[in-house]
């Protein structure tokens, strides 16, 4: 048995006795000056390479070239295809997650991933369920790492690409730093390569090679009080709290004229006017018409409560009948962590909008169209956070992608540490603006080319 494999069945044991709950071993990934490894066998642009022509990496392949076995896996664990409309296997995926993913440093919160909110982000149409791929512990059948594929037909500046979107990418705290993650990509890429797709788009806070975009995470405080008992924010030393009360409190009453919850009979016309508004940004997402249905009206099913909805859509209806703008948000709470009070932290996060506000400019950037769109998203987007209120959530998330420089000041969403990247997979891409200057801070001027959400 080589070293690895030994540390490997020592950290199994550990993890057998403790069930998840005993002591944290390699939390973090330990790593020093990076090589990439894994990376650079990938086609993937590295990161001093500069980009002259965009495209494909790899020489054209066909399915049948693609090895119809999974890889190689360590005796001590299993592939396991994740079939996620059945609720004990779907129950193992939240486990893995809601006790693994993302963290805040102090781990006082954790997503709280529901039903509801992965037959969104999971079952889309066209969702195929070989790509909800995860490894267990073979003698416990406990879940230790899960990733996930679904399909997207991506436009980058002028080329269309039929691709995936890879997410939800996750192994065990106490397996970390195994190089379990580099197996779970290559397994989910010769998958995903057997049905004729060569390409896909992620996200992740980590640098890899290479970026194609980089978005900063902004925050709008909605109930004050609450973040702050919670620990969520502190008070800056300067302020009080009823100043802070006082700056972050919005009406109960929306004050866009003609707005509305979304509908079944919006959904056409509604689609060609955000394909019309998404053909400033230079990567999208080109959704169909059941797709655009999926993510934008797709939240709940017939045994879903209305407190569990996920996605939520508005329309805005002027006095011909006309839809001039739609905007959306998504729903994904956190669970407060040994709070006496609270126990969850609603969190709405800014997804897709468009407005016909700047139609009439062939530029984008001319100035009465740059104040015009200004004036409509900031009036539409202060809506989405009165709403958003209104659901029962206490902050507002936005990235800097889109046009969302223009309203993010005048909103009162604060800059975030948190940055999230880019990553096209097999395709080679000029840079796209993320909506940053140099010094991190908001481009208000030239705002972003990155026309795609990913959740
Ligand atoms: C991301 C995660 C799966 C990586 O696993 P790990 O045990 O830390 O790393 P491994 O030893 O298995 O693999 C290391 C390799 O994966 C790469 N890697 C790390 N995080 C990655 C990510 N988010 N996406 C793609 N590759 C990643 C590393 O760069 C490294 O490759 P390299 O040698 O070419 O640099 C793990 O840290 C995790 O579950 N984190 C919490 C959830 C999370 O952040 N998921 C990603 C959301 S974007």
């Amino acid at each position: 048995m080589s070293d690895e494999q030994k540390k490997l069945e020592d950290l199994l044991k550990q993890l057998q006795l403790n069930n998840g709950n005993g002591p944290k071993i390699n939390a973090e990934p330990v790593r020093g000056t990076n090589d990439f490894k894994f990376w650079k066998t990938q086609p993937v642009t590295s990161l001093e390479e500069e980009v002259t022509e965009e495209g494909p990496i790899d020489k054209p392949k066909k399915p049948e070239d693609i090895s119809d076995k999974t890889l190689p896996m360590l005796a001590e664990f299993e592939w396991t295809t994740v079939d996620i409309e059945d609720n004990e296997q779907l129950e193992d995926v939240f486990v893995l997650l809601n006790e693994n993913y993302v963290e805040d440093r102090d781990s006082e919160f954790r997503f709280n991933y529901t039903k509801e909110f992965f037959k969104w982000a999971l079952k889309c149409p066209g969702w195929n369920k070989d790509w909800n791929v995860g490894v267990r512990v073979k003698n416990t059948g406990k879940l230790i790492a899960f990733i996930s594929a679904i399909p997207v037909t991506l436009r980058v500046r002028s080329n269309i690409i039929k691709s995936v979107e890879i997410n939800f990418l996750c192994v065990h705290k106490q397996l970390r730093a195994k190089r379990l993650a580099p197996v779970l990509i290559k397994e989910i890429t010769r998958r995903v390569n057997k049905t004729d797709i060569w390409q896909a788009l992620y996200t992740g806070g980590a640098i890899l090679p290479s970026p194609i975009a980089t978005c900063r995470y902004t925050h709008r405080p909605l109930n004050w009080n609450k973040l702050c008992d919670v620990g969520f924010t502190a008070l800056p030393s300067n302020s009080t709290n009823a100043e802070m009360v006082a700056k972050y409190t919005l009406p109960k009453v929306t004050a866009t004229p003609g707005l509305r919850v979304m509908e079944e009979k919006d959904i056409e016309e509604t689609l060609r006017l955000f394909n019309r508004y998404q053909e400033r940004f230079e990567l999208v997402q080109n959704f169909t018409k059941e797709e655009f249905h999926h993510w934008f009206l797709g939240g709940l099913d017939s045994t879903s409560s209305k407190d569990s909805n996920v996605i939520y859509s508005y329309v805005i209806e002027d006095k011909d009948g006309k839809i001039t703008d739609f905007f959306s948000f998504y729903s994904l709470p956190f669970s407060i962590l040994n709070h006496s009070v609270h126990k969850d932290l609603g969190i709405g996060y800014l997804f897709y909008y468009a407005s016909d506000a700047d139609f009439n400019y062939a530029e984008r950037y001319n100035e009465e169209a740059t104040s015009k769109l200004k004036k409509r998203l900031d009036l539409i987007i202060r809506d989405a956070c009165i709403l958003a209120n209104n659901s029962k959530m206490d902050v507002f998330n936005a990235l800097t992608s889109q046009d969302n420089a223009l309203f993010l000041d005048d909103l009162k969403f604060g800059s975030g540490d948190g940055f999230l990247n880019f990553y096209l997979f097999n395709y080679k891409a000029f840079p796209i603006h993320g909506g940053l200057l140099s010094n991190k801070s908001n481009d208000v001027e030239k705002r972003s080319n990155l026309g795609i959400v990913m959740l």
